[in-house]
């Protein structure tokens, strides 16, 4: 096991009818808040009015329009002219996975004086950042327990995830209510990206009995609850189970003392969402298993085989190959029995601009020293496999 230091201080208030709590959660950072919001998802919920009346004691400013995959510009952009000009004390972000990163990105924004994706880029490190409180409407990237965004820079074709321990969440507020009117569609994709962000971090050169035991535990979790709430979308117990699973999934626990992955698929699938603005988790899904088949091969065989047999109960007794082949066609059906489209062409990617979109993901994600190294060519193999 490698060593390691690791902390999370971000408050999870979770079940029915905790957002009672967000006055008493926003006091200690003061009375001047910037809502930010999505398009419109938490108005039809009564979500937002909800919030007005719990925080009318507040000095309320506002942010809206945050689009999946958020943008720098014009999003970032405004929400950080929004603290400075306004001196805003705290940011509360209402919404999923992009409405919390573009916070995020405008919490560090706030604090520095250059242009915001200095720090976005990586090129300068955050001093600060303004308090983020977050009530969350979907479960899925578990960026309400990590100190991680991922920002779009629609002019350059980057999609960048980053991290920053400023930038956990001061507070998250999790009612899995919320989550009852997210449509099968993100449902899916939500329960897709987070088996994804387990499988990132499974596969890897070097894990312990306990790590594997936890993710495995959670894989089967996200295929048994997500499918339920597809079935069902106001399955009360389903939802509270694949919010807790989504938040776990993406913030180290699973993975302590592991040796480091540099999550390949993530890297593949912000090329496109970065150049077709798809929704991540398809992405991940269609990508998935077309990494798992380029990759295999005899050092990576026996991992693949022990996930057949610890997630889906294949027989142990077959050739490796055959489960970890066995292993893999499970997970591209579980996909497909959730509806999610499996083949790039269906989310309207075609082959013209594969090869520039693997020289870029060679360029910045620099996925050659991994435990299944993947060159330039690789990633162009993997997605034409995914067309
Ligand atoms: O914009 P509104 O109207 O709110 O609608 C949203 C949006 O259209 C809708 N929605 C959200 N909650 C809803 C709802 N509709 C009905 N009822 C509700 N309760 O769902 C749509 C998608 O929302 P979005 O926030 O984009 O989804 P998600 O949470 O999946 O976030 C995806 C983004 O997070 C990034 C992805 O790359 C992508 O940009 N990621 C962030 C990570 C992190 N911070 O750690 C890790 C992930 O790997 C991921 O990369
Ligand atoms: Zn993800």
């Amino acid at each position: 096991m490698r060593n390691f230091d690791y902390v999370t201080p971000t408050r999870l208030i979770f079940g029915e009818g905790v957002i009672s709590e967000l006055p008493a959660v926003m006091k200690p950072f003061g009375k001047r808040v910037l809502l930010t919001y999505g398009g419109g998802s938490i108005k039809r919920m009564g979500l937002y009015d909800k919030v007005k009346e719990l925080l009318a004691d507040f000095e309320i400013y506002e942010l809206s329009g945050i689009q999946p995959n958020p943008k720098y510009d014009p999003s970032v952009l405004e929400g950080v002219k929004i603290c400075k000009e306004q001196k805003i004390d705290v940011i509360l972000a209402v919404g999923g996975g992009s409405v919390l990163d573009c916070s995020k990105a405008i919490a560090a924004g706030a604090k520095y004086e250059g242009e915001p994706w200095d720090l976005i880029s990586g090129q300068v490190l955050a001093q600060d950042a303004l308090p983020m409180v977050d009530i969350l409407t979907l479960a899925a990237t578990g960026s309400e327990y990590d100190c991680g965004g991922v920002i779009s820079r629609t002019e350059t074709n980057d999609k960048i995830g980053y991290m920053d321990p400023h930038l956990f969440p001061q507070a998250s507020i999790l009612d899995p209510t919320y989550t009852f009117t997210v449509p099968k569609k993100q449902t899916a994709a939500g329960c897709a990206d987070a088996i994804n962000h387990i499988m990132e971090q499974y596969f890897c050169e070097e894990s312990s009995l306990l790590n594997d035991g936890m993710m495995e535990a959670a894989f089967k979790s996200l295929m048994v609850n997500g499918r339920k709430c597809i079935e069902n979308p106001e399955d009360y117990t389903a939802r509270a189970e694949m919010m807790l699973d989504c938040t776990l999934a993406c913030n180290g626990i699973f993975s302590l003392g592991n040796s480091r992955s540099l999550w390949p698929c993530h890297g593949l699938e912000h090329a496109l969402s970065a150049y077709y603005d798809i929704t991540h988790g398809e992405g991940l899904a269609i990508i998935t298993p077309r990494w798992m088949k380029h990759i295999l091969n005899d050092h990576t065989v026996d991992r693949l085989a022990k996930y057949g047999v610890n997630v889906f109960g294949l027989d142990a007794a077959q050739d490796r190959y055959d489960i970890a082949n066995q292993a893999i066609q499970a997970t591209y059906d579980f996909f497909a029995s959730l509806g999610i489209p499996m083949h790039l062409r269906e989310v309207g990617i075609d082959d013209s601009r594969i090869d520039e979109m693997a020289h870029h993901v060679a360029e910045l994600e620099g996925l050659d020293e991994a435990w299944a190294p993947l060159q330039e060519a690789d990633i162009a193999a993997i997605f034409r496999a995914s067309l």
